[in-house]
């Protein structure tokens, strides 16, 4: 018996299966129950008593043996085996490639020049490092007037002159001075403010700022271009409102809201119960303005607009915290396509 143990002892160590299917045979040859080791085990019932404990031993080392090897050239032959199939499966199609979003910024953006682009605007683009005349003094800030002080402005060097834009009517200055009426261009970029970061104010943020000039332009023209925009963004059963405001570049001035896109004016809390959600400032260009880049302010009017398009991101996609737009997280990124 002892003799018979160490040489299927033996037998297991040398195994050398090349396939699966062969692996398999020599798992029925030893451990099946009709198999040599089982065989071995009915055997045992005849040992001599004084014997049977170290036989006992060695025949369960070896069934263990055995079991363990049959098991690791199980994995063995396995892996070789996948591995072999995958090298040779040509036609498996390729893993495939994730592709990115748009940041949900940018599909605002494009959207609103997209609606524009149909009635007949381009678009311009100017420097974020500005001079103070572009951002404010040809857009009728006089030095000192408070009116500078609606925005707080980061200043690039020890010079008050050089600035980062506080706003993209900037670029409206750039247009009038080189191009002539009539002029229709829509002017998207980032701007600065220096504000205490928060969930509803950063420190750069995207504007779109809109530019008409031409003869005869008129208020009437203004109210109809920012309806059609209102519909086509948030729906054909939007309804504008617009209520006077101040701007020094603007005269007439006026701030737009829509119908709360939300409750459809019934009153919500984004639109505080009010119905309407402020989402735009809006106005005829002063003609200091045109007259301080060169436009003969007798021959030509315009209307100029403004807007924020984190706000429109907002009351499109509801996020309730303007920093998420900047923080590149992938889970919020991801889901804007
Ligand atoms: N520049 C203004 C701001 O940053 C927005 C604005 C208001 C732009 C009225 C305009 C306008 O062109 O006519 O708040």
């Amino acid at each position: 018996m002892r003799h018979k143990i160490d040489e299927i002892s033996l037998q297991i160590d040398n195994l050398n299966p090349k396939s699966i299917k062969e692996l398999e045979d020599l798992r029925i040859k030893y451990l099946s129950k009709k198999g040599e080791i089982s065989a071995l085990f009915d055997e045992f019932r005849g040992v001599p008593a004084e014997q049977k404990k170290e036989i006992g031993q060695a025949l369960n080392e070896l069934r263990q043996k055995a079991t363990d090897k049959i098991n690791s050239l199980r994995n063995n032959l396995s892996s070789v085996q996948s591995t072999k199939e995958e090298s040779l499966d040509l036609t498996r199609t390729s893993s495939p490639t994730s592709l990115g979003a748009r940041h949900p910024l940018s599909i605002v953006k494009n959207e609103i020049i997209d609606i524009f682009s149909r009635i007949g605007f381009t678009v311009a683009d100017g420097p974020e490092i500005e001079d103070d005349w572009h951002v404010f003094s040809a857009l009728n800030f006089p030095p000192e007037h408070p009116a500078r002080d609606m925005q707080d402005t980061f200043f690039i060097t020890k010079s008050p002159d050089i600035l980062l834009r506080t706003h993209t009517s900037s670029v409206q200055t750039r247009v009038m001075k080189s191009q002539k009426p009539p002029i229709r261009v829509l002017c998207p970029g980032r701007v600065y403010r220096n504000e205490a970061i928060s969930s509803r104010a950063h420190c750069f943020f995207h504007q779109v700022e809109g530019l008409y000039i031409d003869k005869k332009v008129s208020f009437a023209d203004l109210k109809q271009a920012l309806l059609y925009f209102a519909k086509e963004v948030f729906g054909e059963k939007t309804k504008i409102r617009l209520r006077p405001s101040y701007f020094p570049f603007t005269e007439p001035s006026a701030e737009m809201d829509i119908s709360c896109n939300i409750c459809g004016g019934k009153g919500c809390s984004l639109c505080k119960n009010t119905g309407w959600v402020e989402i735009l400032g809006c106005g005829m260009v002063d003609p200091n303005v045109l007259e301080a880049c060169g436009i003969d302010s007798n021959e030509y009017s315009g209307y100029a607009f403004g807007m924020g398009v984190e706000r429109i991101a907002n009351l499109k996609f509801q996020v309730k915290d303007l920093r998420l737009f900047s923080e590149n997280d992938i889970r919020f990124l991801e889901q804007f396509v």
